[in-house]
């Protein structure tokens, strides 16, 4: 499936995989380049140097392209930004707020910027910003969400752009990246189904809560101070959302969640933990490699869509 996307990119297949926060660290990044789509490392709250030591380790895994996803919320966002620069990273993905401030810089290096965005609006101001792509991200995914569905935002952003979009939230298999192509996505973003992937370094008893959950299991906590976050239900989770309820501030209830994605990712903490996860958990049943999982996909989308 030759698209704007797999030229734009270099890729084989029109797959990238989402920079998470803790779980794109390069073993995961390396697997999923080295089977024709895009890993990117997630940048998430590191400091810069960490960073670069992720990008060296994951060139060292694969020749193929690896893009960096900058969180910009993260205080070491802008040293994050220069390092990506430094290593010679050739595309770079923004989640989190608006990349405007390191266009110039990414652009004048060759990079391919493509930001994160849950609007039109969005959309539309990074593309006047010179992105080369935009990924169009639902609130199906895990993770910070938006308010609208990727079956609502990815049509809205594909006829208001002229930039490739590239679907994301609640994509796990070929229908969904048929599906997303028929919304005018020229590329799928997927973020969930590889948190199981056998290359994942993420504990155990994550991986078990994803392929055991149903298709009710994720909670979204936040959305009552502006930040939402979709992960799967637990004890955290339902502190979380009570403590909303009663009306406690954002200060109040951040104790929570610091450091708890961390605690589930490498601890295997699934009861106090923070197990970001989308909707689609509830779909994903067995740990697989990543060329396992992309080739599946691609092979039932391709015959999908006639291709
Ligand atoms: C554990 C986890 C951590 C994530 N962390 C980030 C992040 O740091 N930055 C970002 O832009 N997106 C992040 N995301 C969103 C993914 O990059 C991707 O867009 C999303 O997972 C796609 O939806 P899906 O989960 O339904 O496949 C995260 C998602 C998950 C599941």
């Amino acid at each position: 499936m030759n698209t704007r996307i797999t030229q734009l990119l270099g890729i084989e297949y029109p797959i990238i995989q989402g920079g998470m926060a803790w779980v794109a660290e390069h073993h995961l990044a390396a697997a999923v380049s080295e089977a024709g789509g895009l890993g990117l490392i997630g940048g998430a709250n590191a400091p810069g140097e960490v960073v670069r030591e992720e990008i060296r380790k994951a060139k060292k895994l694969t020749d193929k392209p690896i893009g960096v996803n900058v969180m910009l919320l993260s205080p070491h966002a802008e040293d994050v930004a220069k390092v990506i620069v430094e290593e010679g990273v050739k595309v770079v993905t923004t989640g989190a707020g608006n990349p405007e401030k390191y266009m110039e810089m990414w652009k004048a290096a060759g990079i391919k910027v493509i930001p994160v965005v849950a609007s039109v609006a969005l959309a539309k101001r990074m593309e006047r910003y010179g992105a080369d792509a935009v990924v169009a991200e639902g609130c199906e995914s895990g993770g910070h969400i938006g308010e609208q569905t990727t079956m609502t935002l990815v049509p809205q952003v594909a006829d208001a752009v002229s930039i490739p979009v590239i679907a994301a939230g609640g994509i796990g298999d070929g229908r969904g990246i048929a599906a997303a192509f028929m919304l005018g996505a020229e590329a799928v973003q997927i973020g969930t189904r590889f948190v199981v992937s056998k290359e994942s370094i993420v504990h155990d008893n994550y991986k078990q809560r994803i392929i055991k959950a149903k298709d009710i299991d994720s909670a979204v906590t936040g959305r009552t101070h502006g930040h939402p976050v979709r992960s799967l239900r637990n004890q955290m989770t339902r502190q979380y959302v009570k403590l909303e309820e009663e009306g406690k501030s954002f200060e109040e209830l951040e104790y929570l969640t610091l450091g708890t994605l961390r605690n589930a990712v490498l601890e295997g903490d699934v009861i106090n933990g923070t197990v970001m996860a989308g909707q689609i958990a509830g779909m994903i049943s067995k740990e697989q490699t990543c060329k396992e999982m992309i080739e599946e996909m691609m092979e039932q989308a391709g015959k999908l869509l006639g291709r």
